[in-house]
């Protein structure tokens, strides 16, 4: 990372969380000038301890400096202590901020954003960098201000006690800069690394859970092991290096500092026989000198935990920086539903990452209170155009209108809002059956959520579970059947209870007869309702009012299911393989 670039995002970092925090830093300050002082008075305190008690004897001061002394420590240990707690807060405070946006980004990003990306990367940019900047900003800051001012007090006292051993002494301190500089950069780089390692780490884990049960029988569990073996070693041999980086610094010092001492020594011992230096100034000039050692190797570090910070910071940035193309524009108009009719005039969508149009030239008017069907093999572009309806992707050209409004001229929320889905993909989250159903409509009473149990005929088997509603559904549903969770989502469909309701593949996982039950619901749902169906099972579509027949990401037909029969060849062939 460059200078500037380090700077800009440091100034970033200041205006949008520090500066918040000003009032608590500068009493930090305050503490800080108070540990440096009471450092310095400890060093001092030596000159006179020795040439008054020593020396001269002096019986007040005999118990009066050693007061004075454990005054000193206490003031310093007293002071560390509170700024310590102080920043502590605002490294915790400021690093939750970060941990918050970058879940309001994941929850309001377009889905396009999302699904570029792996969720693990996400995690690791939560957990790993948030913490780094944590680091940043509590440690760094306060570790900048105490250790610069102990070191500008000690040596202001080592100029006190001797200004020509103090010059001498003051040579050895450019080295060490000059060496942290160096190890700052390769840090970043290096942590960088670690965090991109722990993401794939986070990755691979979260796929892990995902497909245990396709490792199992596809007996992956070694070349997956292998694979996660591999990824923590890499993180390994990283955090070994960083590791090495941090404490690398430490001999070199410690090296110089022996140098130092040597040569302060031999001079010392030259300027003592030449009458230019008192033994209680020596003492004191001793006792200063290795008290600045600690602040001064602190700051020789604290480079590299800014150049770790600002990396984690950039990395954060460029996650919650990313536009949000698909958002709420509370300018635009509310979408009015009359009839609710829904239109698609020429529209052409492309995913982000292919190369060939999902769906093209889509012309279909979509009858308000009527129920639709989309039919055709798979791949065919079915399920995206289900989800273009409620705006999970934009298209590229054309115009999907609802009652004569663009869906992309009026409110993303009241779009939405008019809407219920059961996605191809289950999805459920670790709750309660009830939670899960009513998350669809938080106002839903329990005898709302029973009575859409029922319509989805869920109720039956919801009343044989131990705890019923109550009943905890596990991990995306897993306590569940696939056809209870599709009938739970169903019955969460329904207590939506939205004038628009699209089903993709709503009732594949259900036996013949819980489908003739759905099915049954289903009608019921659907009356006076504009409904969207996709199914395989042409049984399920064979009463909708108009069938549109996919190919290729293009509609080739559509009518009625007796049309169809006598007139779309694509159609037939699709219903005779069904029959078969
Ligand atoms: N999130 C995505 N990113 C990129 N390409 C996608 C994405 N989802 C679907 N596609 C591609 O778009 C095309 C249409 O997919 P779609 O899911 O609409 O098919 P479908 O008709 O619903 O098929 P099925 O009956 O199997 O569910 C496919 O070629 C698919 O590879
Ligand atoms: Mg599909």
């Amino acid at each position: 990372m460059e200078f500037e670039e380090l700077k800009s995002i440091l100034k970033r970092m200041y205006r949008e969380y520090v500066k918040f925090h000003i009032k608590t830093i500068i009493f930090c300050l305050f503490l800080s000038v108070l540990v440096a002082g009471s450092t310095s008075a400890t060093a001092w305190l030596l000159d006179p301890a020795v040439k008054k008690i020593f020396v001269e004897k002096d019986q007040t001061l005999a118990w009066l400096i050693p007061i004075a002394i454990v005054i000193a420590f206490a003031t310093k240990g007293l002071s560390l202590y509170f700024a310590r707690l102080n920043i502590l807060k605002v490294g915790n405070i400021i690093a939750g901020e970060v941990q918050k946006k970058v879940a309001k980004c994941i929850l309001f990003s377009d889905i396009q954003t999302l699904e570029s990306r792996h969720s693990g990367k996400y995690i690791s940019n939560f957990l790993y960098d948030t913490g780094q900047i944590h680091t940043m900003v509590s440690t760094a800051v306060l570790n900048i201000m105490k250790d610069s001012l102990s070191v500008i007090f000690l040596v202001g006292l080592m100029f006190y006690q001797n200004w020509k051993l103090a010059i001498f002494a003051m040579v050895m301190i450019p080295l060490s800069a000059g060496l942290a500089k160096n190890l700052g950069k390769k840090m970043g780089k290096a942590t960088t690394q670690a965090s991109e390692i722990t993401g794939e780490l986070v990755s691979s884990l979260s796929d892990i859970f995902k497909s245990y049960k396709m490792i199992r029988i596809y007996q992956k569990e070694k070349i997956e092991q292998d694979k996660s073996d591999k990824v923590i070693e890499h993180l390994i041999n990283k955090n070994i290096r960083l590791g090495g980086l941090i404490i690398r610094a430490a001999p070199i010092m410690e090296t110089l500092t022996g140098i130092m001492i040597a040569g302060f020594i031999f001079y010392s011992g030259k300027l003592i026989n030449l009458g230019e230096l008192e033994v209680n100034n020596f003492f004191s000039f001793l006792a200063a000198m290795m008290l600045a050692y600690q602040p001064i190797r602190s700051l020789a570090t604290i480079n590299m935990t800014i150049y770790q910070g600002a990396a984690a910071s950039k990395r954060i940035f460029t996650v919650i920086d990313k536009p949000i193309q698909i958002k709420n524009n509370e300018n635009l108009p509310s979408l009015k539903i009359d009839k609710c009719n829904i239109e698609f005039k020429n529209v052409d969508f492309k995913y982000d990452n292919t190369n060939e149009k999902a769906v093209k030239n889509i012309n279909m008017k979509i009858e308000g209170g009527k129920v639709s069907a989309l039919v055709g093999q798979s791949g065919a572009g079915k399920s995206t155009i289900i989800n273009l309806i409620p705006r999970f992707y934009d298209i590229q050209n054309g115009n999907i209108i609802i009652d004569n409004q663009d869906t992309k001229k009026i409110k993303l929320n009241s779009l939405r809002k008019h809407m219920a889905l059961v996605s191809q993909d289950i999805v459920l989250f670790d709750g309660t059956i009830k939670d899960n159903i009513a998350y669809a409509n938080p106002s839903a009473s329990q005898k709302d959520v029973e009575n859409a149990c029922e319509f989805a005929a869920a109720d039956e088997f919801i009343k044989k579970l131990p705890n019923k509603y109550e009943s905890f559904v596990g991990e995306n549903g897993v306590k569940l059947s696939g056809g209870q969770k599709q009938r739970i989502s169903i019955a969460r469909a329904i207590i939506r209870n939205s004038p628009i309701i699209l089903l993709d593949e709503a009732t594949s996982s259900l036996d013949t007869e819980s489908e003739r039950i759905v099915q049954n619901a289903i009608n019921n749902l659907i009356k006076d309702r504009t409904t969207i169906v996709i199914a395989h099972r042409l049984s399920t579509i064979h009463e909708a009012d108009k069938i549109f027949v996919f190919k290729n990401g293009n509609i080739i037909n559509s009518g009625n299911h007796k049309y169809l029969m006598d007139n779309c060849e694509e159609y037939k062939s699709l219903y005779r393989k069904q029959l078969q």
